[in-house]
């Protein structure tokens, strides 16, 4: 029996069977209420404005119009992530109203709303304001739904203190939605409750330390989401051995922590299911190919690809999608070891290919090597692979843009949309087949690197040669799943990403 490092805190993220606590549900209420502004009882009224357009709202009371007159194109402007907290009139029921900027009218977008959403939250948090509440009439006037503004809002309150004692401060309790109650509305609003609450559960997976998200633990994680219509398997080293991954096992020598092999099965609708695979290395080291000291303790994200998967299985149960959905995540740690493999080694993958091990720094296509060889048992329709796999894809494209490259036109195109929808964007790289002539090895099938030149792309031709023809895509989330800086709706550190863009695919996938 092995026990893991810290179990105090593990079993208080996370108890195994148990259903796991929803943070964001504990820490807002989200409703709606069919009344007029001037007669919500709340600490803030959040009122969404447009450049320029200080007569946004006819229908509040003539008291608050003085005010935001006296106010607008002087402390207030309307511009994107402009905020203003300004007394209400006595005579109302709020106790104050926030503006907030949209930006120019012409430009207004989904994207607009989640940020102005997430300047919104993170102000008024700042005030420590707990009651609030949000009128749509200026998104609605613009076609823009208010479940943006608050998938904005809820994702810019995520925080992450679990390792500094200090208590949930600033806190906010609820936001009432005033609006029709409509059917749309409220489906709308549950789809973006639980979408954020999924990136906030990926974050938190991805934020905590590697000693306290070892593989073990990434497996409880995985564990936690059981439910009647959602089943997790864990694979354990030896099982993974008799199946023949010498490439993902590789990986794991140099480590005390066992590997986890994680598969999660939702079904959802009858057919072949689509397979998602999450990179999900603990904590990368690069092994023997040390990696530079400077910035390696960031390397506890190289899991953030498996993380998302979690956050996408745990939204899609609980809003009990129709689709039918494998995940896998092939979790290890790549540390130093007697054992560790060494640069020059030979292994073989699932697919019966030898692979020279020329950097073990490049560990990650190892192991999704064999994710992608065990995919195949599902007879899956596609496969999409998300994972931080290149130093070269944060080079090339920054904290802006998911690499995207594959064997499908189809499902490129799919996933930029959703890029497009979800602002998670998704850039397309080539696969040309000459990427695949610095794979070759003089000793095996393939080796795992052809150095620092095209990496980004010859990654992902090194994976192709393991999906075969299966449609497949691969998402390179190397440069936007973690935050040096932050965004207005994304605070630094994880930013969660993937979770939002394959929900959204999802919902046209069938
Ligand atoms: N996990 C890293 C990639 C990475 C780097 C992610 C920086 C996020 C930030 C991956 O395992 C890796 O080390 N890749 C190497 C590949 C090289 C050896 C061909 C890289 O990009 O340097
Ligand atoms: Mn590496
Ligand atoms: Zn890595």
């Amino acid at each position: 029996m092995e026990y893991s490092v810290n179990r105090t805190f593990h079993s208080y993220f996370f108890k195994k069977s148990a259903k796991i606590k929803d943070k964001l549900n504990i820490i807002m209420n989200v409703s709606i209420k069919d009344i007029k502004e001037r007669d919500c009882v709340c600490d803030a009224l959040i009122l969404p404005f447009t450049e320029g357009d200080a007569r946004l709202y006819k229908n509040l009371d003539q008291a608050t119009l003085r005010l935001i007159k006296r106010v607008f194109s002087k402390e207030f402007h309307g511009k994107l992530n402009e905020a203003l907290l300004i007394p209400a009139p006595e005579d109302i029921k709020p106790q104050r109203i926030l503006l907030v900027g949209l930006g120019k009218k012409t430009d207004i977008s989904a994207e607009k709303a989640r940020q102005a959403g997430g300047t919104a939250a993170v102000y008024l948090r700042g005030m420590r304001i707990k009651k609030i509440a949000l009128s749509t009439d200026a998104l609605s006037h613009f076609g823009s739904s208010p479940a943006d503004f608050l998938e904005g809002f809820l994702l810019g309150l995520y925080t992450f203190r679990k390792y500094t004692g200090e208590k949930n401060k600033g806190k906010i309790g609820s936001v009432v939605v005033l609006s029709r109650n409509s059917q749309k509305l409220r489906d709308d609003l549950r789809r973006t409750k639980s979408a954020a609450s999924a990136v906030w559960f990926a974050r938190d997976l991805i934020n905590t330390p590697a000693n306290d998200m070892t593989p073990t633990h990434l497996a409880d994680a995985a564990l936690s989401l059981k439910q009647k219509n959602l089943s997790v398997n864990v694979m354990e080293k030896k099982d993974v051995g008799k199946r023949g991954m010498g490439a993902y096992l590789s990986v794991a020598h140099g480590s005390d922590e066992p590997p986890k092999f994680i598969i999660l099965h939702y079904k959802g609708a009858s057919g072949s299911p689509l397979v998602l695979i999450g990179k999900s290395i603990t904590f990368d080291s690069g092994g023997l190919s040390l990696k530079p000291a400077d910035g390696m303790e960031k390397m506890k994200y190289d899991m953030a690809g498996g993380a998302a998967v979690l956050g996408i299985f745990k939204a899609v149960s609980e809003l009990k999608l129709p689709v039918h959905l494998v995940g896998i995540l092939p979790a290890t740690e790549n540390v130093i070891g007697g054992a560790a493999s060494k640069p020059g080694d030979v292994v073989k993958a699932i697919n019966g290919k030898t692979i020279e091990i020329i950097s073990t720094d490049a560990e990650g296509r190892m192991t999704l090597a064999d994710a992608l060889g065990y995919a195949k048992r599902f007879k899956p329709k596609a496969i999409v692979d998300i994972a931080t796999l290149t130093g070269a894809c944060s080079i090339a494209l920054g904290n802006e843009a998911i690499a995207i490259m594959g064997n499908s036109r189809e499902l490129i195109d799919k996933m930029i949309k959703s890029g497009h929808n979800t602002y998670e964007r998704v850039w397309e790289m080539p696969l040309f087949e000459e990427y695949k002539n610095c794979l070759k090895s003089d000793i095996a099938d393939l080796k795992n690197t052809g150095g620092k030149s095209g990496s980004l792309v010859s990654s992902a031709s090194f994976l192709a040669e393991f999906a075969g023809d299966t449609p497949w895509v691969h998402l390179d989330i190397a440069g936007t799943a973690w935050l040096e800086k932050e965004k207005p709706y994304t605070p630094k550190g994880a930013s969660g990403i993937g979770v939002r863009l394959l929900l959204n695919f999802l919902k046209e996938w069938k």
